[in-house]
């Protein structure tokens, strides 16, 4: 493709944006091999699918959406959401650990937003000065690029895993993020970390719970040094529904202020909540961005920031999730069922997951640790041979900056050994 043309009518940040997409495009080597006639493993797509292959759906989910009347369907909901639902959004946040934290004093807002990604974009349109940088981990979404650079922001990464992994602070560079956070904080007024925890895409990794409390130390810490720079934690919350411990991090903040650690006021924690994964409702552009802290004129002011934020880019989020996901979590019964086939559905992952770690065990395969939700992945300088290599035996991963992407929400179980022994032989 030119990617000069049209540089006339575009102007300088539309001009870099060039069509990514590795994923799509490893897919459709998929599809290509499927149709001609290959037994081709798909390990590309980031959706979750039934062994046989198909679109995996909470069925309780789906039943409530066919059922919404139409009024719920056709109308707009509230610019900043439709109250029952940003009531939920709270709690599927923070799950238990939401009311103990409100009789802590901590107050809270929610902004419904068309899916997670609505939820990045209020975050980066807000909590950062255009032109400045944002924390994140060096292995990321790729389109959490895209979500900064439109608004004038820049990644500055740390690293994913320390060298040694100690049990104090398993799965998190400590260092290197106390480092890197340091060295913000003396060139910005501002600064905001993107976290995808727990479950995170691309590796699948999950914080231990001392890895979150060292995680959330290092940022009150240097948050209470650095009073007249803002902090805001972002924990991007994509798969947690589907991860063991969903509501880790309102344990940790919680179990942070039952230890008398004072809270500093120029720290804010949020989470970008979507239940485009959680309740298979992808297409239907449902999330939050659900912001908590001790003083309710601060959280207020978020909420209205948010809310026109969202009324200047997307009007309001679409109606019908918020309507019909809030009815069903209002009663003892639709959260029940819910929750049956979310069970279901994460059985689908633990299985796949943990034969993957079973076979690349036994033939060597060094794959990262992995935990939770939708991916695994294997750290590697060469990503696009493993993945080619992959390729010529009929299995299709995706190489992504830094390593390949094992999409174990798409492969069906009796394939995750083909995917091990792929892997083995793209090594030697
Ligand atoms: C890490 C991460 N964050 C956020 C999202 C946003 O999801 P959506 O906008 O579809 O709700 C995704 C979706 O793939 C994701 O992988």
């Amino acid at each position: 493709m030119n990617h000069a043309a049209g540089a006339g009518l575009l102007n300088p940040n539309a001009q870099l944006k060039v069509g990514n997409d590795t994923i799509f495009a490893w897919w459709a080597r998929y599809q290509d091999a499927v149709k001609q006639g290959a037994d081709a493993v798909n390990g590309t797509i980031g959706a979750l699918l039934e062994d046989d292959g198909t679109l995996a759906i909470n069925k309780v989910v789906d039943q409530a959406v066919r059922t919404a009347p139409p009024v719920e369907i056709a109308a707009y909901a509230p610019l900043k959401g439709l109250p029952a639902y940003l009531d939920l959004a709270k709690t599927l946040a923070l799950g238990d650990h939401r009311t103990s934290l409100e009789a802590y004093g901590f107050s809270m807002t929610a902004t419904a937003t068309p899916g997670g990604s609505g939820a990045l974009f209020l975050a980066a349109a807000n909590f950062a000065n255009p032109g400045e940088k944002v924390l994140l981990r060096d292995r990321h979404w790729g389109p959490y690029k895209g979500f900064l650079s439109g608004c004038g922001l820049e990644p500055e990464v740390y690293a994913l895993l320390p060298e040694n992994n100690d049990s104090l602070h398993p799965f998190v560079d400590i260092e290197d993020f106390r480092k890197k956070l340091g060295t913000m904080c003396s060139k910005q007024d501002k600064v905001m970390i993107w976290l995808n925890d727990p479950a995170h895409n691309p590796t699948g990794l999950s914080l231990t719970p001392n890895g979150r409390s060292a995680l959330l130390e290092a940022v009150m810490e240097s948050a209470s040094s650095n009073e007249n720079v803002g902090h805001t934690l972002l924990l991007d919350s994509a798969y947690h529904l589907y991860a063991d411990e969903p509501h880790g991090w309102g344990q940790t903040i919680l179990d942070s202020v039952e230890a008398g650690w004072p809270w500093p006021e120029n720290l804010l924690i949020t989470f970008a909540l979507s239940l485009s994964k959680s309740h298979t409702i992808y297409g239907l552009r449902t999330g939050a961005l659900v912001s908590l802290h001790p003083d309710e004129e601060v959280t207020e002011r978020i909420g209205t920031v948010m809310g026109v934020t969202g009324r200047q880019t997307w009007s309001a989020a679409p109606r019908v999730a918020q309507f019909t996901v809030s009815e069903m979590h209002a009663s003892i019964e639709g959260g029940k069922a819910w929750g049956l086939e979310r069970d279901r559905l994460q059985a689908l992952l633990v299985s796949r997951r943990s034969r993957l770690i079973e076979a690349c065990e036994r033939l060597n395969v060094p794959l990262n640790p992995t935990h939770d939700g939708f991916f695994a992945w294997l750290e590697h300088d060469e990503p696009q041979r493993i993945a080619e290599a992959c390729a010529e035996q009929n299995v299709f991963l995706v190489p992504l900056t830094g390593g390949v992407r094992i999409g174990l929400c798409a492969i069906p179980l009796e394939h995750i050994t083909r995917v091990a022994e792929a892997l083995a032989v793209a090594l030697t």
